[in-house]
């Protein structure tokens, strides 16, 4: 591992994930990284002095559809999925694709890296024209998904929006914060590096036990929510935590997986 990789810590990736040099991404980039902000007011506090605690690396698709298929939005028209770190939004993307409107009604990311949701959402915008035969089509991504820049570990501070349906028809957002996601949500996505998480599992702990959300974790398990894990594991790169659905023993997990 370089030098750089060492001070932005490190996602391993398996063997089938090729590296395509983003760790850089940060120690080349000075003005991608945030002002330290007063740990009084963070969810948790963490010693990079940019505010990242994790660097970008998307999901794999062919990973996400497999965690996908035991994902179930069943409280219709509240259903919201946040994507913790949301990098270019292809978690969102896809998950939007996958679900219908009437299942899955928001699909919400948070992310630092400003210029990666810029890009992500031009990116966003072109293709949904391109592919868009109905004006519907073209809706039912577009209306659901929001995108904001912030910082995931700071509750109350407003978040600026990158895009969102209100944006694109040019009204006004109400002032959104880490804090009114996290309650407004049902599904919480995230693929940070597993110290973060650990800081983070509070949070999750709450959020799965107290208000009933599933907590969704690319890679790495999060051992302090194990007792709620329902799917995954080390062979499937993904784990599903819910408190609703009764538990089954990692063994029968693996027979049936
Ligand atoms: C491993 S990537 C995951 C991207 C996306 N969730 C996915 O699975 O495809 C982690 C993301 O977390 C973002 N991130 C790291 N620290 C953050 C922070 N303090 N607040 C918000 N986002 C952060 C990074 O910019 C990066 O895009």
């Amino acid at each position: 591992m370089s030098e750089g990789q060492e001070s932005h810590g490190n996602i391993q990736e398996p063997d089938h994930i090729e590296s395509s040099g983003e760790y850089d991404r940060y120690r080349d980039n000075p003005e991608l990284l945030a002002e330290t902000k007063l740990k009084t007011s963070r969810l948790f506090s963490f010693d990079w002095a940019n505010g990242f605690v994790s660097p970008f690396r998307p999901t794999p698709r062919d990973i996400l559809s497999n965690m996908l298929q035991h994902v179930h939005f069943s409280t219709p028209g509240k259903d919201t999925l946040l994507d913790l770190g949301c990098g270019d939004a292809v978690v969102l993307i896809q998950a939007l694709e996958t679900f219908p409107s009437s299942q899955l009604v928001r699909a919400i990311g948070v992310d630092l890296d400003k210029p990666l949701l810029e890009t992500a959402k031009e990116g966003i915008l072109q293709e949904r024209k391109a592919s868009a035969t109905t004006n519907d089509e073209h809706d039912s991504i577009l209306s659901r998904l929001e995108l904001y820049h912030g910082d995931l570990t700071i509750k109350d501070e407003s978040l600026t929006t990158i895009l969102s349906p209100n944006e694109l028809r040019g009204q006004c957002d109400r002032e959104t914060t880490m804090r009114q996601l996290i309650d407004e949500c049902s599904h919480i996505f995230v693929y940070l590096l597993p110290e973060a998480l650990s800081k983070l599992a509070p949070l999750l702990l709450e959020a799965i036990e107290v208000t009933q959300k599933v907590v969704l974790s690319m890679r790495w398990e999060i051992p302090e929510l194990a007792k709620y894990q329902v799917h995954g594991g080390v062979g499937q790169q993904y784990y599903v935590y819910d408190n609703k659905i009764p538990c089954v023993s990692l063994t029968e997990m693996e027979k049936n997986e």
